[in-house]
């Protein structure tokens, strides 16, 4: 209620300064402006440890060196902060650190790990309110998304402090008489996180409660546009850290840009890389792990569709698909960009999701009323327009949107584009902004098709009652994607399964179910305890 407060004594004000003043008078205003960490309104800001310039280098001291760089906020282009990232030496300081503090956090059992993680999700529930108010001021989605995400930090660190009592391997049968065959997992030491901006809180946590209770430290980097929002969450669990008498470098946190993203990426000490973003800046990444037989696990881009069958039921159909590809404002990795209709429903479901575009209620991220809020950048804009002069091109109709709005910030229509065909080049690309591709077709094998043709295969979903189409679509010959719905969108998934696609969209599995395993190594231990040498296969060796 606070915050409500808060955020409407704001709405009052920027609303009377647009109204009252004239362009030119408020362009002076805006030039004389403060950063908005300064503006009473925005006073919550301190709560989370924020002021007008900000340690972006945490590894059990705060630092920051490097090249400044100043936090706008997307839904009107004003600055929030400045964080001061990391040069080349605080990477290497920070690197060191964590390593002398896997030696400390190697040694707590794992239990006792899951407590400090427990506490993590403590803290993150006394800040969701603020910290969700950041994600909203910051990224530019809106608040209950905002607070969503810290929501699914929270979530995963419950499975994760559960976790922490059940991670184990198998004793398997020997063949051998006196002898165990034990599967052993450990740590793989450092893991290096790097973040993208549309989720600069959840695929963190997602990645930092599961690394934590396996036995490594972690080191992150978030995106060089959401500083703050690391910077804060970072205060959070280095306060949990630091109460615990634990070296903070357990967590530590390097900001900066692409030279330390590839600094992560070319050092063999980083045990296990994860990455979050473009498929283009994945495969880059990918190829400089590799380079030295690293471990990564890579959460890439998606081109995520849901078909709607002659029997789905549209009451589900078309609140889903307006989530799915309106939420965010088409910013999620599960955004829904293609939407297949089977003919017989097609005419009926394009009116009635257009319908529904045409009520999304566009304003504020941070106004509890709002649905759809800006894109994050101002390039983004421009790519929503190259997007929309493509599908044209390529024999695309407008159905709704294709504009970009006139007001501050960077606001976009969202939009429907249909006729289109299934294999067109902007059909097969992800563009990361609200334009939604309606498909026509006939039978299920073309639509399941279809679903497959595409480069990406993160998540899927069908609207049907048919049973066997269920299991087909389930089956072997169904979706190749990671995620595979039924009667539900795209977007949205639990923390409790594992989280990841197939294909460009990197193979990389994150969060729940057996996702701990790519943080962990595994031994196959073999200990014999008679007094013989039996060897396997048989063989006779005398
Ligand atoms: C992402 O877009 O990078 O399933 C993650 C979802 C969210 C996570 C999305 N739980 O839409």
């Amino acid at each position: 209620t606070t915050l409500k407060l808060i955020f409407s004594i704001f709405r009052f004000f920027s609303l009377s300064l647009r109204t009252k003043l004239s362009p030119s008078v408020r362009a002076a205003a805006v030039n004389m402006s403060t950063l908005l960490v300064n503006r009473p309104q925005y006073s919550w800001l301190r709560e989370l440890g924020l002021g007008e310039d900000n340690d972006g280098v945490y590894n059990g001291c705060w630092g920051g060196q490097g090249q400044v760089v100043t936090s706008y906020c997307p839904a009107n282009n004003e600055p929030i902060a400045r964080v001061r990232q990391a040069t080349m030496a605080e990477y290497e300081e920070t690197v060191q650190k964590a390593q002398d503090a896997w030696k400390v956090w190697a040694d707590v059992p794992a239990p006792k790990r899951g407590e400090i993680v427990r506490q993590i999700g403590d803290a993150l529930r006394g800040k969701i309110k603020a910290l969700g108010s950041l994600v909203s001021l910051e990224m530019g989605k809106i608040y209950v998304e905002g607070v969503g995400e810290v929501q699914e930090y929270v979530d995963v660190c419950d499975y994760a402090v559960g976790l922490s009592r059940m991670i184990g391997g198998p004793i398997l049968p020997s063949e051998r008489p006196g002898h165990a065959l034990i599967e052993q997992w450990n740590p793989v030491g450092l893991v290096g996180i790097i973040t993208a901006f549309n989720f600069p809180v959840a695929v963190y946590g997602w990645n930092n409660a599961i690394a934590l209770i396996c036995g490594n430290v972690c080191l992150w980097k978030g995106a060089p546009t959401t500083p703050l929002t690391s910077v804060a969450v970072t205060r959070i669990v280095a306060e949990v850290l630091e109460r615990n008498h634990l070296p903070g470098a357990i967590c530590s946190m390097t900001c900066g840009g692409a030279d330390i993203g590839t600094a992560m990426a070319k050092d063999e000490r980083v045990g296990l890389l994860s990455f979050t973003g473009s498929t283009q800046v994945g495969k880059q990444v990918a190829m400089m792990v590799q380079e030295r037989f690293g471990r990564q696990l890579l959460e890439l881009g998606g081109n995520n569709a849901i078909i709607v069958f002659e029997d789905a039921d549209l009451n589900l159909v078309v609140p889903s698909a307006v989530f799915a590809s309106v939420g965010t404002a088409g910013q999620r990795c599960t955004t829904t960009r293609r939407l297949m209709l089977h003919e017989s429903v097609h005419d009926d479901v394009v009116e009635r999701i257009a319908k529904a575009y045409k009520q999304i209620r566009i304003g504020d991220p941070w106004d509890p009323n709002t649905l759809y809020g800006p894109l994050h950048t101002k390039q983004a804009v421009q790519q929503y327009l190259a997007a929309i002069d493509q599908a044209k091109q390529q024999g695309g109709t407008l159905v709704c949107g294709g504009k970009v709005m006139d007001r501050p910030g960077n606001y976009v229509e969202p939009t429907i584009i249909t006729g289109l065909p299934h294999d067109a080049p902007i059909v097969h690309t992800e563009t990361f902004v609200p334009i939604l591709y309606v498909l026509k077709f006939k039978t299920e094998d073309e639509a399941f098709a279809w679903n497959n043709e595409v480069k990406q295969g993160l998540s899927s979903s069908i609207f049907t009652k048919d049973m066997g189409r269920v299991f087909r679509w389930l089956g072997p010959k169904g979706s190749d994607c990671g995620i595979v719905n039924v009667n539900i969108p795209t977007s949205g998934a639990e923390i409790g399964g594992a989280f990841g696609g197939e294909k460009h969209t990197g193979g990389g599995r994150e969060s729940g179910s057996d996702s701990w395993k790519q943080y962990m190594r595994r031994s196959t231990c073999t200990i014999n305890y008679s007094k013989d040498l039996p060897l396997a296969q048989g063989i006779k060796f005398e």
